[in-house]
């Protein structure tokens, strides 16, 4: 089997490309935060991945001419960057697609100076998510130490009403 290949996205990416970007993030977390949305709620949009790929944020994991993962990577301030909506195609888990990209998420913070990785479980406030006890659990092998609980209503005053559950965002914090 071919194996896949991360880069970043170059600042001009072909419409296409965003909208498969896209829709593989919704199909993904769709299922990931099952029970946390409300119907009809979206994880992003053609747009939204538009201006983070322009921005330079974007990395994918190809196979092939298709694209079967993603992460988002960016500064949060001088020492730290953060990264989010990392996602694989759930015909290809399990071969080390996600691994490879947080690995390639942190090396790029370190490249631009940011020797410390952040990041946060969107996480049901009085009930357990089994994808979210699997990212807990995986992200305390590769090293993230929790730092802290925001609820969401208080960090994202405009995206509380959506959730059908309340939520918190727990903290994750990496020395690289
Ligand atoms: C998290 C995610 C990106 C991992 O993708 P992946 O390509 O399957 O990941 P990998 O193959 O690199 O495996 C990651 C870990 O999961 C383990 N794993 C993979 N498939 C598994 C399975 N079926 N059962 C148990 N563990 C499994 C691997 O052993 C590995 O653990 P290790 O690094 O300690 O060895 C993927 O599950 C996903 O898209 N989840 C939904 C979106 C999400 O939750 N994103 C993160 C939001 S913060």
């Amino acid at each position: 089997m071919d194996d896949f290949r991360l880069s970043l996205l170059p600042v001009h990416t072909e419409p296409a490309v965003l909208t498969r970007l896209s829709d593989l993030v919704n199909e993904v977390y769709a299922e990931a935060e099952k029970g946390l949305w409300q119907d009809g709620a979206t994880r992003t949009s053609t747009a939204e991945v538009a201006e983070m790929t322009g921005a330079g944020q974007m990395a994918v994991a190809w196979l092939g001419r298709h694209i079967v993962g993603c992460v988002r990577v960016r500064p949060l301030d001088d020492g730290t960057a953060e990264f989010g909506m990392l996602a694989a195609d759930p015909a290809h888990r399990g071969r080390g697609i996600g691994r490879d990209l947080v690995a390639f998420a942190e090396r790029h913070a370190l490249d631009s100076g940011r020797p410390v990785m952040r990041l946060e479980i969107l996480t049901p406030r009085s009930w357990t998510h089994p994808s979210k006890e699997f990212l807990a659990g995986w992200y305390a092998r590769l090293g993230y130490q929790r730092t802290g609980v925001n609820a969401v209503e208080e960090s994202y005053p405009g995206l509380a009403p959506l959730l059908a559950t309340p939520c918190d965002l727990v903290a994750y914090r990496k020395h690289l």
